[in-house]
């Protein structure tokens, strides 16, 4: 039995990498299962929330009762996720948004030349998308996620701060990649919790209950 701790709020999640194309062949990604927010989703639906996932190249099914929008790049990413905000009590950014892109994508494959001149490219930054969430005047409730090398710690807290969330979920872990498994820690004002490790079905589960319990009470509105 699971209580419906989300009943008749509506969640939004962003989950997966983007891909920004070099040329109509190739282009640049991170590396993102997308199965930490396919299981949020999924989670957050099995307890009672109306779910929009907007998601990134992935090879996932979409969760059952869960409407799905698939993306590419990530200025496609925001601009679904800013269509979609306004109507939603919270914003789950699970995204392995690429932080950028070329300035110009190749109409045609880039060739290899005679002279075996390295192509160069110029790149500019993506939208932060979870930023810009978390600056709306009417802001939903808004979780980041963030995947770091090392120190964690340090880095978590002032992320969290530096996007103006007030929760941050930080993968400990250096291999999430398209594990099953995860081990994660919640960076809040009030400090850092650090959960046990998990299948990622379990943690998103987990997780759902500790972004209910963390909600502003609507009824007191
Ligand atoms: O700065 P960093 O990429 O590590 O931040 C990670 C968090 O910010 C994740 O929640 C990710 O989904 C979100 N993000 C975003 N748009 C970006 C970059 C990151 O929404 N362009």
């Amino acid at each position: 039995f699971q209580p419906k701790v989300l009943a008749g709020r509506r969640v939004l999640i962003t989950a997966g990498p983007t891909f920004e194309p070099l040329d109509p062949v190739r282009g640049i990604t991170n590396r993102s299962s997308g199965k930490m927010g396919f299981a949020l989703a999924r989670a957050a639906q099995q307890a009672g929330a109306d779910v929009r996932l907007i998601a990134g190249p992935v090879a996932l099914e979409t969760p059952w009762g869960v409407y799905r929008e698939d993306v590419q790049t990530a200025q496609q990413m925001h601009d679904a996720v800013m269509q979609a905000v306004a109507d939603c009590d919270i914003f789950i950014a699970v995204a392995a948004v690429a932080d950028w892109r070329v300035d110009h994508v190749s109409e045609h494959k880039i060739k290899k030349t005679a002279d075996r001149k390295m192509p160069s490219f110029t790149f500019v930054e993506n939208p932060d998308i979870l930023a810009a969430v978390a600056k709306l005047p009417h802001a939903p409730f808004c979780v980041g996620f963030a995947a770091e090398s090392g120190d964690l710690d340090v880095h978590g807290e002032e992320k969290r701060v530096r996007k103006n969330v007030p929760l941050l979920i930080g993968n400990l872990g250096p291999q999430t990649f398209g594990r099953d498994d995860n081990e994660v820690a919640l960076f809040e004002a009030g400090g850092v919790t650090k959960l046990p490790r998990a299948d990622k079905t379990t943690l998103a589960q987990t997780l759902v209950g500790e972004i209910a319990r963390r909600l502003p009470d609507t009824s007191l509105i």
